[in-house]
Formats: C-alpha cells, sequence, structure tokens
C-alpha cells in the first residue's frame, strides 16, 4: 500500500521518502494513507486477531507492538525493518476513589507511562527511527522537554544511529536527563525555553543535514495514533464518550484527531468521541486561542509545574485545531495546584503518573464540574508519562504544605520512638 506526505492546507504530495517537514507553502503535513483503497484490507477482527501472545524474537517482531498490530494504517513496512521495543498495550485502569474525584462513574485512565521508556513517545518514536533507517538518516535529532529525548535516546541507540537532543537548560525533569545521558543521546542544555530549543533543532536538522524526530515530523503522529487504535480496540469499537489529554507542542491531540477520524472513514468505529485537550494555566497558548474561536494564534511565555507541556508555541497548531473540528472537541485549562491535586489521587490510587499527565484528570474533574461532562460518560483519560520520571516535584510536593500530602516522619533510632511513629498513624 503506497502512502505519501500531504500538506494539510493546500494539499500538495510528496513521496513518502523524500525528507522534508513542512510543504513548500510552509504549513505542516500529514502522512497521507489512501483510505478509499484501504478500507477492503482493514477491519476489526484483523486487529482484534493480533492481540495477545508471549514476547517472541526478532523474527516476529510485530506480535508484541501496540504500534505495529495497526501497522496498515500508520506506516505499511517491511517488518525486518522495523525498530520496536514492544511499545503499547499499556493498561486502562479503573479505580472507585479515582472514579469519585472526577466526578463520573465509568473513567479509565490509560496509561502510556508504562511504555518502554516511561511515555507515550515510544509509540511515536518506533515509527520515526523507523522511517530514520528507510531514508538513510546519517543522524536523529529533537528538542524536547523531555520525553522526547529519553525516548529518542533509546530507540536511537537500539538502531545504532547517533542522537542529538537539546533541552532547555535546568528545565526538564531529573529521571528524563537521567535517561537521555544514559541513553547515549549528545545532550546540549540551551540556555532558554522549550520554544528556543525548537527553532534551534529545526535550523540544524536542515543545514546539518540530519533526520528530525520532532512530532512536526508527520511519521511520530502516525505511530502516536496507536493510543487511540488501542483505545478503541479495548471498547471492542464501541466508542468512549471522551477521551481527555494533555496538550503542550499539541503532537498527540493532533494525532487522536488524525486516527478517530481515520477508524471512522474506514468503518471501525461508527461514532466519534469528543476530545478534550488540557493545558496547564501557565502554558495555555492553544486554551487561548480556543477561547478567541481560532481567529487568532496566541503564544505566551510558558510556566509551570508541569514541565513536560512548558510549551509557548506548539508546533502542531493547526493540525490540532483541525483535530478538535473533527471531533467537536475543546480546549481546558487547570492550575498547577489542580494538576498536583490530581497526581496526588492518581498516585495514591497505585497508579502513578507524572506531573503533566495529571492535567487530563484535573481537566476531566472541571469539565464535569462545569457540567460539560456528564457523570454518566464514559470517559478515557491519558496518563501520558511515569511517576519516576519527576521524582523531585513529587517529594516536594509530599513534604509540602499541601492537601493531599503524605509527609514523611523523622524518628529517633529507637524502637520507643518508632512506636509512638506508627501508633500516632494507625
Ligand atoms: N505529557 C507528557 C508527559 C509529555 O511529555 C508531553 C510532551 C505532553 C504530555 C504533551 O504532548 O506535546 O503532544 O501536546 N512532551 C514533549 C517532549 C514536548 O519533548 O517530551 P504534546
Amino acid at each position: 500500500m503506497t502512502i505519501s506526505l500531504r500538506c494539510i492546507s493546500c494539499t500538495k504530495a510528496y513521496p513518502a521518502g523524500e525528507v522534508r517537514y513542512l510543504c513548500d507553502c510552509g504549513d505542516l503535513l500529514d502522512v497521507w494513507h489512501d483510505l478509499e483503497a484501504l478500507r477492503p484490507l482493514i477491519s476489526r477482527g484483523l486487529f482484534d486477531g493480533r492481540l495477545g501472545g508471549a514476547p517472541g524474537p526478532r523474527a516476529v517482531p510485530t506480535v508484541n507492538s501496540g504500534v505495529w498490530r495497526y501497522r496498515e494504517i500508520i506506516l505499511p513496512v517491511n517488518l525486518d525493518d522495523i525498530v520496536s521495543r514492544s511499545e503499547g498495550n499499556t493498561a486502562l485502569y479503573e479505580h472507585p476513589q479515582l472514579a469519585q474525584f472526577v466526578g463520573v462513574d465509568a473513567f479509565y485512565a490509560k496509561h502510556e507511562g508504562e511504555n518502554p521508556t516511561g511515555s507515550f513517545k515510544d509509540r511515536g518514536m518506533t515509527v520515526g527511527v523507523t522511517q530514520a533507517g528507510l531514508v538513510s538518516a546519517r543522524a536523529v535529532a529533537c528538542a524536547s522537554t523531555g520525553n522526547t529525548s529519553a525516548s529518542l535516546g533509546a530507540y536511537a541507540a537500539m538502531a545504532n544511529l547517533p542522537a542529538l537532543v537539546f533541552i532547555p537548560a535546568g528545565k526538564i525533569a531529573a529521571g528524563k536527563l537521567a535517561q537521555a545521558l544514559a541513553y547515549g543521546a549528545k545532550t546540549l542544555q540551551v540556555e532558554g525555553d522549550f520554544d528556543d530549543a525548537m527553532r534551534l533543532v529545526r535550523q540544524v536538522a536542515n543545514a546539518l543535514n540530519i533526520y528530525l524526530l520532532n512530532s512536526l515530523n508527520p511519521f511520530r503522529l502516525e505511530g502516536q495514533k496507536s493510543i487511540v487504535f488501542e483505545i478503541l480496540n479495548g471498547f471492542r469499537w464501541l466508542t468512549p464518550d471522551w477521551i481527555v489529554l494533555p496538550a503542550g507542542n499539541l503532537g498527540n491531540t493532533a494525532a487522536f484527531g488524525k486516527a478517530l477520524y481515520e477508524a471512522k472513514q474506514l468503518g471501525l468505529i461508527e461514532k466519534l468521541p469528543r476530545l478534550a485537550a488540557i493545558q496547564a494555566e501557565g502554558a495555555n497558548p492553544f486554551y487561548q486561542s480556543f477561547q478567541n474561536g481560532f481567529s487568532e494564534r496566541i503564544e505566551v511565555r510558558p510556566e509551570t509545574v508541569a514541565s513536560a507541556i512548558r510549551i509557548g508555541r506548539p508546533v502542531s497548531y493547526k493540525r490540532a485545531v483541525r483535530a478538535l473540528e473533527w471531533t467537536n472537541g475543546l480546549v481546558e485549562q487547570v492550575s498547577d495546584d489542580e494538576i498536583m491535586d490530581a497526581k496526588a489521587i492518581v498516585d495514591r490510587t497505585g497508579i502513578g503518573c507524572e506531573p503533566a499527565s495529571a492535567a487530563s484528570v484535573a481537566g476531566t474533574r472541571k469539565l464535569v464540574r462545569q457540567g460539560v461532562i456528564q457523570p454518566h460518560e464514559t470517559v478515557v483519560s491519558i496518563l501520558t508519562g511515569n511517576l519516576l520520571k519527576d521524582p523531585d516535584t513529587t517529594v516536594a510536593y509530599h513534604t509540602g504544605a499541601n492537601q493531599y500530602a503524605n509527609t514523611p516522619v523523622k524518628v529517633e533510632a529507637s524502637f520507643e520512638a518508632v512506636r509512638a511513629a506508627i501508633e500516632a498513624v494507625l
């Protein structure tokens, strides 16, 4: 099956094997699938039949990947060319305390922090690094608030490709920086914010002929579509009413919209869920643009405790606007306190997530309180990253005067002191 690159505005098409990230007109590109030709080849049964199976050798590389299970509608490719770490297959959690906190009975948390490097980025990266191989890239690069750099580092190492990552100095969580360094990515700590790092990596990629693996690259988004396919597959192709996700650079929002549009066009689902993209109040350019009916594209100087979404100039803006149009979606914002309190509840249920992820839970709660989401509706919220990514922020919350703080107790090293401490809490 052939695919091509296609401009989201003027629809000009380019070969899929051409290395380019923008149309000649300057706008963003899609990986374009011929849905008419695909329709007879794709069915619910095709994907259902690929579920399950114990981890196998590389000779059967697609069986255990929650991305490549959907390969016909992601990247039709020779199985031997795939660089995979069995991404996806992430759990869909239910917990009564979580349902009560957000205020809907049927509340599910899809935990993307269970991916190999601890975030949903692995789903995009397996496709991006596979494509890097197909175009014979000599090196790969990205700008990142942390998770993309961790994922790129790991997948580039698997593929034996040199990796360069540009991160905002001092502004990424400890776990993510540790990963990028450990996986061997050449790490440039840019004295600026993510938006500065993004601008620089784009210049470098063009000038030095290095393959860019930010979500500007449409192949990344094709992989991230699999989050939606997996949700739909898990719901036996009955759509939930809402999918709620944190929004920063807007790659995921864009990917989710495209996945849902394609699933509907291919007859996999009958109705579309509504997308709700949640931003942090201090990094809310998409929320502000939504408020003005997308008549003006807003940029901000971002600041939020959720460093993963500390972004003021989101790259996939136009693709994300289209996603909301397709799904009758909306944008909401939540404060840092709301994010951290929601995270404390997610953590306390034993599920756990990083701060940015909790924006989706805080956002669901807010939308329920506003009466936008009804208590009887089914909601899937995306936990985008693992609890261990950002230990400093978690410890700071629990050692501060916060609503759900689980304050550690300092005890003298004697049995009596320990007994008194235990009796005080039991
Ligand atoms: N949640 C987490 C944990 C993230 O790492 C990101 C983005 C988002 C949500 C937002 O997703 O950008 O698609 O809207 N992290 C990128 C990075 C920017 O560099 O790791 P988005």
